[in-house]
């Protein structure tokens, strides 16, 4: 199935507060929301000029306003950029963004080559980009400055197939073993072989498919992650373990260091890389 926008932006046009509350309203949205914030204070530089893509209601615009000089924020979404921009008003944040985009990323014509010092493009936007996946790299690292990071994270074939077994099992029953052979070898859930009523065609990736997506450009891996770990224990466990303070924060805790070992690295919900733009 190829690239269609109209499927991320109706998406996410008609999505209400809900990417807001993502990942806030449960133990296993904040496991998520920690691992990115570490990862991206670690890599974002107080002098960096950076590009949120894919920033949807702003969950992390604001925190990455105030880890750099300069943030754009963008999406394929005018919705998602609208609570952004009220998200950002509330939280007097406003001011602090140099702009407000509604674009694809296969398209940031506005932006100049080398505009960035950091790209970031997590929560799996990558994801809806399909046959279209290369074109969406090579233009993420085009605005990026020789020596900048680009932070990327994507929804996880395995993590996902662990956490939502029991809707795999329902979905097999209404496509078939084959279908649902297909989804779990190609990752790939398309209209043709998959035609789940939300219309979350995506393809779910594989750690391998990150690394050979990567290695096609001129990039250094620095750190690869899964997020959204202690997800595979359910949700009462989670919750279970949210209840208890001191045992929540340890857990916080655990899964940021245990994200990065590379026996997980597929396991979580997410997977996220940061990659260096290498000098010519
Ligand atoms: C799950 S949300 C993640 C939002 C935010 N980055 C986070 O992690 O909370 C994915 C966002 O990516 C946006 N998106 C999807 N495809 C896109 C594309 N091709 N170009 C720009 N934004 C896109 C969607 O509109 C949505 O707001």
């Amino acid at each position: 199935m190829p690239y269609n926008p109209n499927i991320p932006r109706d998406r996410y046009n008609n999505y209400g507060d809900r990417e807001w509350t993502r990942l806030t309203r449960d133990g296993h949205g904040e496991l998520l929301y920690h691992v990115h914030l570490d990862i991206l204070n670690r890599h974002i530089k107080k002098a960096d000029r950076v590009l949120e893509v894919g920033a949807g209601s702003g969950r992390f615009t604001k925190d990455i306003a105030n880890m750099c000089a300069e943030l754009t924020v963008a999406d394929i979404s005018s919705h998602q950029i609208e609570f952004n921009k009220n998200k950002m008003r509330e939280l007097s944040l406003y001011e602090k963004i140099k702009g407000f985009h509604v674009l694809d990323m296969l398209d940031m014509k506005i932006f100049a080559d080398a505009s960035f010092d950091c790209v970031v493009c997590i929560g799996g936007a990558i994801n809806y980009l399909l046959d279209r996946e290369k074109d969406g790299v090579a233009e993420l690292l085009r605005v990026l400055a020789p020596g900048g990071v680009l932070i990327a994270g994507a929804m996880s074939l395995i993590g996902s197939s662990l956490y939502f077994l029991n809707g795999v099992v329902q979905e097999k029953n209404l496509f078939g073993i084959e279908a649902t052979r297909w989804v779990m070898e190609t990752g790939v859930q398309d209209e043709e072989h998959y035609p789940v009523e939300s219309k979350h065609y995506v393809h779910m990736m594989k750690s391998a498919e990150l690394d050979d997506l990567f290695a096609a450009f001129p990039v250094t891996v620095l750190e690869r992650s899964s997020a959204g770990l202690y997800t595979q224990a359910g949700d009462a466990a989670i919750e279970n373990a949210r209840g208890d303070k001191e045992m929540w924060e340890l857990l916080i805790e655990k899964e940021i260091e245990f994200t990065k070992l590379p026996g997980t690295l597929d396991c979580g919900m997410n997977i996220i890389y940061v990659v260096r733009r290498n000098f010519a």
